[in-house]
């Protein structure tokens, strides 16, 4: 069996690019395992664009054209309690501190054979567009994500790894979600 090949910021361009969804986007049978995420990309994805309510962008493997993965990019805002404020040396006078939301991200399950770190590319390429966003029009000093743990658990230790850490003040049982942040500047 051949090794995985890594996806990095340094190699990814060669096999995959990025595409703004639009109604003219082919989808291939795009499987990451939840069906929600599934039918999101197909059925809702570009009303929501359409609607200005979720930025959707795709990473298509340049050989074969087919979505490797997709993800929702919205605007958000967090609060931070006075600690917080002063772990990330940001003491203004205001609770609410601007940020960028991974709303959705979904990786095709298929690609996992071929490539490994689809998923951390896509939260790295996230963190690179919030800092262009920095440099030209609008501020955002977190990533944010509400990381799904009703479908699978596991998927914190995914954001953990990517540097995200949890809103401790909303972890409770119930939840279906986890409120996740990442200072992207610290
Ligand atoms: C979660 C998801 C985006 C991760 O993508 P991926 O390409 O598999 O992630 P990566 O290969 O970059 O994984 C990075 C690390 O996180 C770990 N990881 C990834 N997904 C994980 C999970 N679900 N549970 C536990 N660990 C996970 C990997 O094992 C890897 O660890 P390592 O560096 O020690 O080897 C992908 O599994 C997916 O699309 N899941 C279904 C949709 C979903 O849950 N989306 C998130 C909703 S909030």
């Amino acid at each position: 069996m051949r090794p995985r090949i890594e996806v990095i910021p340094e190699n990814a361009n060669k096999y995959f690019s990025f595409n703004i969804l639009s109604p003219s986007t082919t989808f291939s049978h795009f499987d990451c395992g939840i069906s929600e995420y599934n039918d999101y990309l197909v059925k809702d994805a570009l009303r929501s664009m359409n609607d200005h309510i979720a930025f959707t962008l795709l990473l298509a493997e340049r050989t074969t054209d087919k979505i490797a993965a997709y993800m929702s990019l919205i605007m958000d805002a967090i609060k931070l309690s006075l600690t917080e404020k002063e772990l990330h040396n940001l003491k203004y006078p205001f609770h609410t501190i601007p940020a960028m939301k991974v709303a959705k991200l979904a990786v095709d399950r298929s690609f996992s054979e071929k490539y490994r770190g689809i998923g951390t590319f896509m939260i790295t390429s996230a963190e690179r567009f919030a800092w262009a966003c920095n440099k030209t029009y609008c501020a955002a000093r977190f990533l944010t994500v509400d990381a799904d743990i009703e479908h699978d658990k596991g998927v914190i230790a995914f954001y953990e790894k990517n540097g995200f850490i949890p809103n401790t003040e909303l972890y409770n049982k119930n939840r279906k979600t986890i409120s996740m942040r990442k200072d992207i500047y610290s």
